[in-house]
């Protein structure tokens, strides 16, 4: 998708984006606290952490009152949901804002943790090895990244079900399912759990696996070699 259009998407829905959010996708804040759960850092290490698509910071707030001494950069392509975020972590000296397109800028270096909640999907899949490569290259050996993505089913028959069932949903918490399935049909790039974990695997990432799912939505976590896994034994 491009950049002004994913812009003025995520322009109009700041304003009640948790609100909105818990209607469009089902555990929304389940989702945040099981990424969470996947983090397996000290709560009092001086983590160095990259929020990408960052929106209103409500993962960038649990992330820095859960880890004390951590220091986060808040990315995102949208200027508004940056403001928003800059609002939500007012008061918090341990962030700084990044405004970019993680497709295309630099996304720093030496990250303990590199996390990513609902974002990824807006990337083509042919965008993903690049990507991986590249939030690969930004951790430290030893770091983690962790994604909640919108999938899609490797069975069309699985996934249709699963799209009438995610359809129900929204349209019992008064949204317009239609609209919004149409929406993602046209603007979104959902990957299946193996294109996930095979692309993550061959960018260099270890262990790469799905660790929840529910309908068309996953978390997944992968991790960079500690040093020492990489250095070979010396005699
Ligand atoms: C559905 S929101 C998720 C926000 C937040 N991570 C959360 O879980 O609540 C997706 C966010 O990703 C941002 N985004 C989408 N594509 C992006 C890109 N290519 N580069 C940076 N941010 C992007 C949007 O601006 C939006 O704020």
């Amino acid at each position: 998708m491009e950049p002004d259009s994913i812009r003025h998407h995520f322009k109009a829905q700041v304003s009640d984006y948790p609100g909105l959010m818990k209607r469009l996708v089902p555990f929304f804040d389940e989702q945040r606290e099981i990424l969470l759960g996947l983090i397996p850092f000290d709560r009092e290490a001086p983590l160095r952490i990259l929020d990408l698509g960052c929106g209103p910071g409500l993962l960038a707030a649990r992330l820095l009152s859960e880890y004390k001494h951590a220091e986060l950069t808040a990315f995102d392509l949208t200027q508004e949901m940056l403001d928003s975020c800059r609002s939500r972590l007012s008061g918090v000296d341990r962030v700084s804002y990044q405004l970019g397109d993680f497709r295309s800028d630099d996304l720093g270096e030496n990250y303990d943790l590199i996390v990513a909640a609902l974002s990824l999907h807006h990337m083509e899949l042919e965008e993903r090895y690049g990507f991986f490569r590249r939030a690969y290259r930004s951790l430290k050996a030893g770091g983690v990244f962790l994604a909640s993505e919108v999938i899609a089913d490797e069975s069309t028959a699985v996934r249709e079900q699963q799209y009438q069932l995610w359809r129900e949903f929204m349209e019992r918490n008064g949204e317009d399912s239609a609209a919004w399935y149409r929406r993602h049909c046209e603007k979104d790039h959902p990957a299946t759990i193996s294109f996930l974990v095979a692309t993550l695997s061959k960018t260099g990432f270890q262990a790469p696996g799905c660790f929840w799912r529910y309908l068309n939505f996953a978390v997944l976590s992968a991790r960079k070699a500690a040093a020492s896994e990489t250095t070979p034994p010396t005699r």
